[in-house]
């Protein structure tokens, strides 16, 4: 029997990530070829209408899998029904700026998507923030929802984890798909920590492999945390189709789970583990299970990683102070 169409609600749905990601959710990449979905666009008034030229290229394509399209510019609409929320409407960083720079900006965006999320999604939600600055976005937009566990809200790093995987492939002149368990801990911001004391190439430990502690420290790791602002000195605008492959990558991993043997990055509500104070969102090892994401447990860190991963976390707290300040959460 034919499965039931599920609500995926996109958000800027007019932005540049709107239009790399919507085709590939209708072709079947987000969840898999066996499900259909339905689309609802979310965008502020003066977008409706290209949300609406999107919307006609969509139909354009006949994709088997597409059962509709709505576009809305009410959130409590656009989130009635909704069991996997792509949250990405929201403005970008321009040269010159950090993404906490959006945070008075863009947090205001996120209350009353949370509130909406809260009213009306499915039972089942699952919700990815993408807009910057992701992980405090997505914090004011899980303290608004108090009706939904505060699992289902998670935000983006799996484009710093791909961009560390290519990072160290071209390094050690390996296939990204001979490294395991790489993990970005932290902030998506240029305080994030892509450790390669646990990532493996072909089994041995990727620090170990590369040989190398000044390229770790000096090269892969502020290549890493600040590619999204190489990219925006390069294109002139942030990152748009790796954005939207990694929150492809991110939500299909969430329902239909991580491979056996290795384990990818997101940022999920710290349970306290690693030290990481309960209730911030943070990116950590996580592993799906179930339809579950679950911090991979019991990992040892040194000290260079322990400073690291504190420093980024020091930033995610004051993230959250400041949103506090502004009545957001
Ligand atoms: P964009 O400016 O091209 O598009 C943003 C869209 O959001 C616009 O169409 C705008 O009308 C819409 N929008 C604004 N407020 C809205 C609201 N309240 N409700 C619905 N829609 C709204 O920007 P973009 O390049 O698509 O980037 C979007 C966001 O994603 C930015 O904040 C950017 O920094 C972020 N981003 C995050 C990552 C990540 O790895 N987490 C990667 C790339 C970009
Ligand atoms: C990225 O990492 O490319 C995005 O977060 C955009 C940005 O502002 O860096």
């Amino acid at each position: 029997m034919a499965k039931a169409p599920v609500n995926v609600t996109v958000t800027g749905a007019a932005g540049q990530i709107g239009y790399a990601l919507l085709f590939r959710v209708a072709s079947g990449q987000l969840l898999g070829p066996d499900t259909p979905v339905k689309l609802r666009l979310l965008e502020i008034p003066q977008a409706v209408k290209a949300a609406e030229g999107t919307a006609m290229e969509l139909d354009d394509c006949a994709f088997p899998l597409l059962a509709g399209i709505d576009i809305f510019d009410d959130p409590k609409q656009a989130f009635a029904g909704a069991n996997v929320a792509l949250l990405v409407g929201a403005r970008p960083r321009t040269k010159g700026m950090e993404r906490g720079d959006l945070l008075e900006a863009n947090g205001g965006i996120f209350k009353p998507q949370g509130e909406a999320i809260n009213a009306g999604a499915a039972d089942d939600i699952r919700v990815l923030v993408v807009g910057n600055p992701a992980n405090t976005n997505a914090l004011i937009a899980q303290a608004n929802a108090p009706d939904v566990p505060a699992e289902r809200f998670t935000a983006m790093t799996r484009l710093d984890h791909n961009r560390a995987l290519s990072q160290l492939a071209h390094k050690l002149g390996v296939s990204v798909t001979e490294i395991k368990k790489m993990t970005i801990w932290g902030n998506h911001s240029a305080t994030q920590y892509p450790d390669l004391y646990h990532a493996e190439v072909n089994g041995t430990v990727a620090a170990d492999a590369v040989g190398d502690d000044a390229w770790l420290r000096d090269e892969f790791i502020p290549t890493v945390a600040k590619r999204g602002a190489a990219i925006i000195e390069a294109r002139g605008a942030s990152s748009a189709a790796s954005a939207a492959n990694a929150a492809i990558d991110h939500v299909f991993d969430w329902v239909n789970g991580t491979p056996e043997g290795d384990w990818t990055s997101a940022a999920v509500v710290s349970d306290g583990s690693y030290g990481v104070p309960e209730g911030l969102i943070s990116s950590f090892p996580v592993v799906s299970r179930n339809g579950r994401y679950e911090i991979v447990q019991g990992l040892d860190l040194n000290e260079f990683s322990r400073q690291r991963i504190d420093a980024s976390v020091a930033e995610l707290a004051e993230e959250r102070d400041a949103v506090r300040q502004l009545g957001l959460i």
